[in-house]
């Protein structure tokens, strides 16, 4: 598995903002939506293309296409919805998945609610969206899901992630084909398993607490 962390003034800046716990939840969104397009960016280096040829109105000349089939995106129910305008903003042509996820706050074990992908993904670039990487419990049950339906490639991007969430995503990706991007590396999880420093519960900061 290959890991990225960011390392960019504008990302931290952002970040920084992001953390702060006065920061309201129309900026909060704004944002995340804000960041999530400088991560795509950063975390699309690999993004699959092919070489074409195209006149411009001086010359005939080499260029390239996003290949087909089109990228899949797939944000993790709540919280990755957030960083999802983000992402297709700079990929427009990507198709969009859905997977529902959710922490249990006593066992933290993932379970999933809600499945909306398309059921064979060989050949597809996939990029996974969610915010935390806390235990890793969620985005190492989204990719084995994605992995069952045939993928071969697939690029996680997480605003936050911790050493801990890291190692098991190594242990439970093994060999396959799994690129971590990461927006920052915090210290690691507190007694409920919250990221330290963090930014808090990101699903809660985009859409409230009422679910
Ligand atoms: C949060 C977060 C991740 C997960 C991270 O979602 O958005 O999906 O927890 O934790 P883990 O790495 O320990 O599995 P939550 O379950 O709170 O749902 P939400 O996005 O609907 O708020």
């Amino acid at each position: 598995m290959r890991v990225f962390v960011a390392d960019h003034p504008l990302i931290t800046h952002k970040l920084t903002v992001l953390r702060d716990k006065n920061t309201a939840q129309p900026t909060f969104r704004s944002l995340t939506e804000e960041l999530m397009t400088l991560l795509a960016y950063e975390a699309t280096r690999d993004v699959s293309v092919t070489p074409i040829e195209i006149e411009t109105p001086v010359a005939r000349t080499t260029g390239v296409r996003l290949s087909t089939p089109a990228p899949l995106v797939v944000p993790i129910l709540r919280a990755g919805l957030g960083m999802l305008e983000g992402m297709v903003k700079m990929i427009p042509t990507a198709e969009v998945g859905f997977l529902g996820m959710a922490r249990d706050e006593e066992t933290l074990l993932p379970t999933t609610y809600a499945e909306r992908l398309p059921e064979r993904l060989e050949g597809r670039q996939c990029f996974v969206l969610d915010p935390m990487l806390a235990t890793g419990g969620s985005l190492a049950a989204a990719i084995d899901f994605l992995f069952a339906r045939g993928a071969e490639d697939v690029t996680a991007i997480c605003i936050l992630g911790t050493p801990e969430g890291v190692d098991t995503i190594r242990n439970a990706v093994g060999d396959r084909n799994v690129t971590l991007f990461l927006g920052a590396l915090d210290e690691g999880l507190d007694e409920h398993a919250f990221i330290v420093p963090g930014l808090g519960d990101a699903g809660d900061r985009l859409y409230g607490t009422n679910t």
